[in-house]
């Protein structure tokens, strides 16, 4: 996969020489390519921004650099082999970026990533490269960040480790919290390693029962509490037909009941706890 990124902060992009996503580019399964954009301006001051049509706070990050470096590194990329480019572009004003988009932009050849400062992107430019790709705006939460830069990172980190041969075990992302497809979209319970005993601190018994029926049972209950307790609004968006009646008498334990529709939601309660 070849991933582009433009920005005006290019030494924030260090951490992809790192970790998981600095092994993927050692091991040749991700090309990247970080680019100054004001190596696209031609003033004396690099200016990158200008002030908002129509007044108000902040400013807006100009077309010509934009267009400039995206046709360039654009014609660059398709020189060097490369094909398929989906333009990503990081902003609070996207929709959410969530597994599935993870896995979608996953299997994509290239992706090239437009972070920004201020108050965003002229829009023209999103709109010119939407007539040659895909593009995808997106948000990584209900936040606002100073810039798009941190929200790569977020992006390149969960897209990276889907790639066939960047995990070790493929296996392992079956699992995750979030994988598209999975009956129900828990959030994954607690885990343990050595010692079995820290501060005092003992580890639950069924984990070392050697049982693995029932070990497996232990953990879909921690995640339907913990998935109850942090995140409701999944157990509530749950296919009913996910859960099966072990899952229901926890549910109901935990002060959850089936609707006449079969959706689960919390009881109200009395006293809160
Ligand atoms: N830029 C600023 N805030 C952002 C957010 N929440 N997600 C993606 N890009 C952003």
């Amino acid at each position: 996969m070849r991933l582009d990124v433009v920005t005006i902060f290019p030494e924030y992009l260090e951490p992809l020489n790192v970790s998981l996503v600095g092994k993927a580019r050692a091991r040749g399964r991700l090309d990247v390519h970080v680019h100054d954009l004001r190596r696209w301006t031609y003033d004396r001051h690099n200016t990158v921004d200008d002030t908002p049509y129509g007044g108000g706070p902040g400013m807006v990050m100009k077309t010509e650099p934009w267009g400039d470096a995206l046709d360039e590194i654009t014609a660059d990329g398709y020189e060097a082999g490369a094909h398929g480019p989906v333009l990503v572009v990081p902003t609070p004003s996207g929709r959410p970026f969530t597994q599935e988009v993870a896995v979608e932009l996953s299997q994509r050849p290239w992706l090239v990533f437009t972070p920004a400062r201020y108050e965003g992107i002229d829009r023209r430019v999103t709109e010119e490269y939407a007539t040659r790709m895909p593009v995808y705006e997106v948000s990584i939460g209900d936040y606002v960040l100073a810039g798009g830069e941190a929200a790569v990172l977020v992006i390149t980190e969960a897209v990276a480790r889907l790639l066939p041969g960047v995990l070790g075990n493929a296996e392992s992302h079956r699992d995750d919290s979030f994988a598209p497809g999975a009956m129900a979209n828990l959030l994954e319970g607690p885990v343990y390693t050595k010692p079995p005993v820290w501060r005092g601190r003992g580890i639950p018994d069924v984990l070392l029962s050697g049982h693995h029926g029932r070990i497996a049972r232990w953990r879909r209950d921690e995640a339907l509490r913990r998935t109850a307790l942090h995140r409701p609004d999944l157990i509530e968006r749950c296919d009913p037909a996910a859960f099966d009646k072990k899952d229901r008498e926890t549910l109901s334990i935990l002060g959850w009941a089936p609707e006449p529709g079969g959706r689960f939601w919390r009881r109200p309660r009395d006293v809160e706890e």
